[in-house]
């Protein structure tokens, strides 16, 4: 498998304070990661770290083979733009625009696809999430659900290589996060790489891969391969991972 992104001894400090101390991991092209551990071990930290929303300390990121992590701000803001798509606990939509114009707008700034092409793809987004019915509304008056799956259309629209996500079902009930874990694993099964951090070992329980972080370091991982559907090994793969976890202490 090519490795779509690498991680090189990684170090993040807050002032003396070190947050992130030599985290090193490779993703695979198309894998599905997830990221657990105790609330403080760093895992935002790690997320923004690698996804250039912040800057570590030392150590590498290769995005596609290109070291990213000192580049200029506008040239790693395009990179984001471009490669990267992000989903958060909380959808931060713009509230003066409809649910539309939200999607569109990074699709408009990115200037790669023209702006029917744009249209379209929302369109074919909004169509997959389940979410057509209320493209023209106020986003004052959606429910969490719905503005969750805006945010993950408003992620996609420029086809990004990755997909980060830091707890994007935390502020869900659990219906709720299933259909959104549905979503982004349709989203994964189109071949898009994902990277989440989560407390939910069900959620986590669909990743190729868990990464268990504690005080800034990767304590261990484990190996859980590609999810399928079916609820036999749904069950299994959630007892593999529960045992684990709480080996962790978790
Ligand atoms: N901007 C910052 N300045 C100082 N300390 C920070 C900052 N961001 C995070 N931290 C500290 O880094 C540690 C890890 O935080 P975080 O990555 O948010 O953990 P997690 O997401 O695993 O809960 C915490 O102790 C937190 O207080
Ligand atoms: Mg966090």
């Amino acid at each position: 498998m090519k490795t779509i992104l690498e991680v090189k001894n990684l170090c993040k400090s807050y002032e003396n304070i070190r947050v992130l101390s030599d985290v090193s991991f490779k993703v695979g092209e198309g894998e599905f990661i997830a990221i657990m551990g105790p609330s403080g071990s760093g895992k935002s930290t790690l997320l923004y770290n690698i996804s250039g929303m912040d800057r570590p300390t030392s150590g590498e990121v290769v995005l596609c083979e290109k070291e990213i992590s000192k580049l200029p701000d506008e040239i790693m803001s395009e990179v984001r733009l471009k490669q990267m798509g992000f989903i958060f606990q909380h959808a931060y939509l713009l509230k003066n625009l409809s649910i539309r114009d939200n999607i569109v707008l990074p699709g408009f700034e990115a200037g790669v696809l023209d702006r029917e092409q744009v249209n379209q793809k929302a369109d074919a987004l909004m169509r997959k999430t389940g979410i057509s019915n209320i493209a023209n509304h106020d986003i004052k008056k959606v429910s969490g659900g719905q503005l969750q799956r805006a945010a993950i259309c408003r992620a996609l629209i420029n086809q990004p290589d990755i997909l980060f996500a830091d707890e994007p079902t935390g502020a869900l009930n659990s219906s709720t996060t299933k259909e959104v874990m549905d979503i982004i694993n349709n989203v994964y099964t189109d071949g898009t790489t994902v990277i989440i951090v989560t407390h939910d070992a069900k959620v986590a329980s669909r990743a190729c891969k868990v990464i268990y972080l504690i005080d800034g370091n990767i304590h261990d991982a484990l190996e859980l391969g590609k999810y399928k559907a079916d609820e036999a090994t749904s069950a299994t793969r959630e007892k593999r991972l529960a045992q684990w976890l709480e080996k962790m202490g978790f």
